[in-house]
């Protein structure tokens, strides 16, 4: 287990799982996304359906957070499409349901997400879709960065 899977793991928390289908399971978020104007989700299901992007590249991956039967949330890790530079991660469509927010669940997925890059890459990057998803990666121990395609990054394994 990576320090950010230590970090993040709850020992009653919600499951974490890959991604194997985005179906009815998924309806709740993609509803509540849309509601909320976050367009991020439905072009994860375009994507998703139309096999552009399924997360299934070397280091790549799309996990989803459980409680039950519930999803909760979902995120996922590709090679950063924005930069020829080898060894560099994007974090991409972290989404948790409103209902369940401030409950450590984004920080489960985030977490398991790096650990996952470690064996993988050296950097990883996103683009912050607002002001407050940006104080949650500050929080989470990522950098802002000056980079067009990107406003946040974390060296993986973070430096001590
Ligand atoms: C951003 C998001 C993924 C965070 O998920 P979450 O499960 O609520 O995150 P966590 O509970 O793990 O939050 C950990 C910490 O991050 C910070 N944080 C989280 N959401 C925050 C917010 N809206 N404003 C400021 N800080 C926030 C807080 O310090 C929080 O700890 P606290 O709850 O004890 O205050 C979630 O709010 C979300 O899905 N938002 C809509 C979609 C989105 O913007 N996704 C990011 C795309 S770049």
């Amino acid at each position: 287990m990576s320090n950010f899977e230590r970090e993040a793991a709850a020992p009653t928390g919600p499951a974490v799982a890959v991604l194997a289908a985005l179906d009815s399971a998924a309806g709740p978020i993609l509803a509540e996304a849309e509601r909320q104007g976050i367009a991020f989700v439905r072009r994860l299901f375009e994507e998703w359906h139309s096999g552009s992007n399924r997360f299934d590249r070397p280091g790549e991956i799309i996990l989803e957070a459980w409680q039950g039967d519930r999803l909760l949330g979902l995120g996922g890790l590709n090679r950063d499409p924005y930069t020829a530079e080898e060894g560099v991660g994007r974090l991409r469509h972290i989404y948790v349901l409103g209902s369940q927010r401030h409950l450590g669940v984004g920080t489960l997925l985030v977490g398991h997400l790096l650990g996952r890059a470690e064996s993988h890459f050296r950097t990883v990057r996103l683009r912050a879709a607002s002001p407050d998803a940006a104080a949650f990666y500050r929080r989470l121990g990522f950098a802002e960065c000056d980079d067009p395609a990107a406003t946040h990054l974390i060296r993986v394994p973070p430096i001590p």
